[in-house]
């Protein structure tokens, strides 16, 4: 028996010049690894997030500002921290306006010397320096720089517990991939 009706290829093709499927992958866990996320904020945390400030006097920083979900709801006079350079670079196209910081979160929150609302988008876990952030907001929080505290976490543990006075899980987000919890801090 033979297979002719078969359209064989005449030769492997080569797919050296091509994205694997493997090679996909590695990009987009290292792209996780960077974000700390498996992509960015959906528009409904980001709107959870926003809210959960509230009105306030004080100014606002935002810390991880990634790609910006968050930092287009924010009040324009919101300062942003981005540390990638890619990331920060996209923010600047995407908010000419706005006060955007090429630095480190933990950096800043040293140097901080006025009370001000901070939203934080860096993650908790899976991050080696979140150690380091904690232990500056809680300085920061100490001093009475701090007089709330908003960020969101994949599983429902209390990252910054014992950190301030207050601290309370305020809702969940479901549509966000994947779901958070979103949790507001205060002295
Ligand atoms: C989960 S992502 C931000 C998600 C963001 N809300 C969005 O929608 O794109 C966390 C971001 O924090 C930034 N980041 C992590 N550690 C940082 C640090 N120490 N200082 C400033 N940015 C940091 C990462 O580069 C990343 O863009």
């Amino acid at each position: 028996m033979t297979f002719d009706f078969i359209n064989y290829p005449p030769a492997i093709p080569d797919l050296s010049s091509r994205p694997t499927a493997a090679m996909r992958i590695a990009g987009l866990l290292s792209s996780c690894a960077a974000i700390g996320a498996v992509c960015e904020s959906s528009r409904w945390l980001a709107r959870r997030m926003a809210q959960a400030a509230g009105q306030t006097a004080a100014p606002i920083v935002e810390l991880g500002a990634g790609y910006g979900s968050v930092t287009g709801l924010l009040p324009e006079a919101s300062v942003s921290i981005e540390r990638d350079a890619k990331r920060y670079a996209h923010l600047k196209t995407v908010f000419p306006e706005r006060t955007i910081l090429n630095s480190c979160a933990i950096e800043f929150l040293n140097e901080l010397q006025r009370p001000t609302v901070v939203i934080s988008s860096i993650p908790s876990v899976n991050n080696p320096e979140f150690a380091a952030l904690r232990a500056s907001v809680g300085r920061v929080a100490k001093a009475g720089l701090v007089p709330t505290l908003i960020t969101y976490t994949y599983f429902p543990v209390n990252p910054f517990a014992g950190v301030f006075p207050k601290s309370e899980m305020i809702g969940c987000e479901v549509f966000n991939l994947p779901p958070a919890f979103v949790w507001r801090y205060s002295c």
